[in-house]
């Protein structure tokens, strides 16, 4: 169908006098005595198209004025009567497809809440609107910030036989038959599609530092997979990660890459999504875009682990979770350390390395690994980064401490044995990403059809 975009309608000087076309759903009908009103939406822009009809020329299907009808408009582009930009004087207006009165997008029943149960329709509001237009100008913008400073995009393997984070968090790959009756776990997998064991892959790195070890700077954007039956408003089964690996880096080499990858997608998004910012700004977080950019304009908090829990040791808070060197920081310590110390980002570096994953660095003190996250306010852990273990006998040893089957990891311990470099990447991940920069404070309602444990459709 010829027709103008709503964006371009709005917004351009030229069409002004001009007749044009528009498609959209009907946002929102109001009737006077010689006009009506109908406020339009196509999604190409957050803010709608006023469409005014002359009762008195116009002929109006009363079905063009429901909500959330579908509607084609002709008209001409004139300067809006009231406010910023233009608005159409229509000529005629058809119906494309009716809206019956059930549609379940009405302006009393909208709490993200009820909007979770109709993924299918949610798109459709305002607030749905902004999220995905933020969520594809930041995935944009991570792109272009690799691409400038020439990194390789590469993708890897979904299905994979290897488990990179070693949590045995892993979704099984299988064609077995449901009722397949095996001796024992071997025998089973023997039978199986690939001839042994397979998963959907938590993280993409141990591929990254394959394609690192040879172009030096590469990241990866896709899906990672989490078979953790964590309830919580941060975790789903499917996420969107974000793994760059960067030969010739060390960890203060690559924490200084992610801070500054995060202030380019963030200045990015505030640029680019002007009313997207105001709308979650006004009626989702007070005081976002002051947040966002005071993050832009200063540096993010450095803070080592051990130093980290004796804040929390002193802190005067009655946390669920006792603190002690060597416990892995649950979502409320992380947040008390950004929040309540810092109030900024912070990464908190040095972990001990029996709760960090095998193929860390690990440090000259024998206790700690060059590791470390990303605490935002309000969410807590956004990336996990590490320096990775270039040393091949060491490297062994973390894998032979943790029971692992060395032969699965042929491969990857070959880049130690070829040319081994130091070398270190991380994983952020995207949807937490798009919670801290909108305000969102549920990981459910920055993704299109969230799967989380005991839901999927
Ligand atoms: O900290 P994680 O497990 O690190 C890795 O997977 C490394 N292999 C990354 C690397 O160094 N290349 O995961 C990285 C990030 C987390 O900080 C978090 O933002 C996100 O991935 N993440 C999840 N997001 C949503 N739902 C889940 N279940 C997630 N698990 C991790
Ligand atoms: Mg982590």
């Amino acid at each position: 169908m010829k027709h103008t975009d709503i964006f371009d309608v709005l917004t351009k000087q030229e069409l002004l006098g001009k007749e044009v076309t528009v498609c959209g759903w009907v946002r929102t009908f109001r009737d006077s005595a010689q006009v009506c009103f109908l406020e339009l939406a196509d999604g190409t822009s957050f803010a709608r198209l006023q469409a005014v009809i002359a009762k008195d020329s116009v002929q109006l299907d009363p079905e063009c004025s429901k909500n959330g009808a579908a509607v084609c408009v002709t008209g001409e582009v004139v300067k809006a009567y009231k406010g910023e930009g233009n608005e159409l004087n229509v000529r005629s207006i058809s119906l494309l497809g009716a809206c019956p009165p059930e549609y379940p997008i009405q302006k009393k029943r909208t709490t993200l809440e009820f909007l979770r149960t109709i993924p299918h329709l949610r798109l459709r509001t305002n607030t749905f609107t902004a999220v995905f237009r933020v969520r594809s100008v930041a995935a944009q913008a991570i792109h272009r910030y690799f691409h400038e400073h020439r990194y390789y995009y590469i993708n890897t393997p979904i299905i994979t036989a290897s488990d990179c984070e070693g949590a045995g968090e892993m979704f099984r790959v299988t064609t077995q038959p449901w009722n397949s009756k095996a001796e024992s776990e071997a025998a089973y997998y023997k039978d199986d599609f690939f001839g042994k064991k397979a998963g959907l892959s938590v993280s993409g790195q141990l591929e990254g530092e394959v394609a690192a070890t040879a172009f030096s700077k590469i990241y990866t954007f896709g899906p990672s997979f989490r078979a953790e039956k964590s309830n919580t408003t941060k975790h789903l089964s499917e996420f969107w990660h974000v793994e760059p690996e960067v030969a010739f880096a060390e960890l203060p080499d690559i924490i200084e890459i992610a801070e500054e990858m995060l202030k380019y997608v963030i200045r990015a998004v505030l640029n680019e999504c002007p009313d997207e910012m105001d709308f979650f700004d006004k009626f989702v977080e007070k005081g976002l875009k002051d947040k966002l950019n005071h993050v832009v304009e200063s540096d993010f908090a450095v803070c080592d682990y051990t130093d980290a829990i004796k804040l929390l040791q002193e802190a005067d808070v009655n946390f669920q979770f006792p603190v002690d060197w060597g416990c892995d920081l649950q979502t409320e310590h992380e947040r008390y350390l950004t929040e309540q110390v810092f109030k900024k980002p912070v990464f908190v570096t040095n972990y001990p390395k029996e709760i960090k994953s095998f193929y860390m660095k690990q440090n000259a003190d024998g206790k700690t690994v060059a590791a470390t996250d990303l605490l935002v306010p309000g969410i807590g852990e956004i990336i996990g980064c590490s320096e990775r273990e270039a040393d091949l006998e060491k490297l062994k040893a973390a894998m032979v401490a943790r029971g692992m089957d060395m032969s699965a990891y042929a491969q990857y311990l070959d880049l130690r044995v070829f040319g081994s470099v130091p070398h270190s990447g991380f994983g952020l991940g995207f949807e937490r990403f798009v919670m801290y920069v909108t305000g969102i404070e549920n990981i459910r309602d920055v993704t299109l059809f969230p799967r989380w444990v005991d839901n999927v459709m």
